[in-house]
């Protein structure tokens, strides 16, 4: 199986054991609607995949790791690294940085992590955004806090540095991404699922909906990045495809924490005998968000419509 080279917030990467089985054996077309870090596109056998995401700064990431040679990428890493002075524990050891593995690299790092956060924020707002200014973005990410991704209102990654750096760990994922998105016949769109162009979707294709869950918090939900409206959309949208005979799952969470998803719960419930809502065991090792947002009490489906 292979994961995100991104720690990505709500990805699906130890659920795909459980969620895998339950697709279509091998679609024509997948489409990663939500993509996010691609864990599922990523291990998904269909003849063709199109990732999608509404965020930009990700997508143009993505374009520049398929298009670029990867020891080209890589090179480029370690370049950025050394320019900026972070630190490389797996080559030259914790001691060479004065620091420990408890308290982390995030003293060491702050002062070089804030000038390339400062460089890239500069140079998106001047526009210079390119295959140079994407690769800093993923080394952005590399240091932030927890490896997240985050950007403010005005578009400026915010996050403060973090404990780690990039590891041997993070360049095997990142590697076998690059090989597989260069194995897959695949293409990576930046659009809202509301202009989302599913007119020539057939039954031989399959959507996977990742969305941000309503009544959980990630991240990408803060500023009203997700909510009801935006539910009853893509509830309406997944109506759609089905009535196209278009093969659908929809992951999501029906309660949480003593809250329940009301619209989801009440189109279940509309749709009953069409859509099936199968349980996924939860644990905590299966999720990446924040675990103050999820507890036991969780209870988190695919939904499906075949
Ligand atoms: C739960 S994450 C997907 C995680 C992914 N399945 C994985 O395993 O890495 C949800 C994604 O939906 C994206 N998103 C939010 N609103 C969107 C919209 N209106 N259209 C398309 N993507 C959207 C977010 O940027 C985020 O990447």
């Amino acid at each position: 199986m292979i994961q995100s080279p991104l720690n990505y917030t709500g990805g699906k990467y130890k659920l795909l054991p459980q969620i895998l089985p339950l697709f279509p054996p091998h679609p024509r077309l997948f489409v990663d609607l939500f993509c996010g870090g691609c864990n599922v596109g990523l291990n998904v056998p269909s003849d063709r995949v199109i990732y999608n995401d509404l965020n930009r700064e990700l997508l143009g990431l993505y374009e520049t790791l398929k298009e670029l040679e990867a020891q080209t990428i890589l090179r480029r890493v370690y370049e950025i690294i050394g320019e900026y002075g972070l630190s490389l524990v797996s080559r030259y050891g914790y001691s060479y940085y004065g620091c420990d593995s408890s308290r982390g690299l995030g003293n060491y790092n702050r002062e070089g992590y804030l000038r390339l956060r400062e460089d890239y924020n500069r140079l998106r707002r001047e526009g210079l955004y390119d295959s140079c200014s994407r690769i800093m973005l993923y080394v952005l990410i590399v240091y932030s806090f927890n490896n997240q991704i985050r950007f403010n209102a005005r578009g400026e990654f915010n996050l403060p540095v973090g404990k780690r750096d990039f590891n041997r760990r993070m360049e095997e994922k990142l590697m076998a991404f690059l090989a597989r998105i260069r194995q897959q016949d695949c293409a990576f769109t930046c659009q809202d699922f509301r202009t989302f162009d599913t007119s020539a979707l057939t039954g031989r294709d399959f959507v996977y909906a990742d969305p941000p869950y309503l009544i959980t918090c990630a991240t990408y939900n803060e500023k009203g990045g997700w909510n009801e409206e935006l539910e009853r959309e893509l509830l309406a949208f997944l109506d759609r495809l089905h009535a196209q005979g278009v093969p659908f799952a929809l992951s999501n969470v029906l309660r949480s924490k003593g809250r329940e998803n009301g619209i989801l719960l009440q189109w279940l419930e509309d749709r009953r005998g069409l859509y099936r809502p199968v349980p996924l065991r939860y644990s905590y090792a299966n999720s990446n968000y924040q675990t103050k947002d999820r507890t036991s009490s969780s209870e988190e489906v695919l939904i499906v419509n075949y």
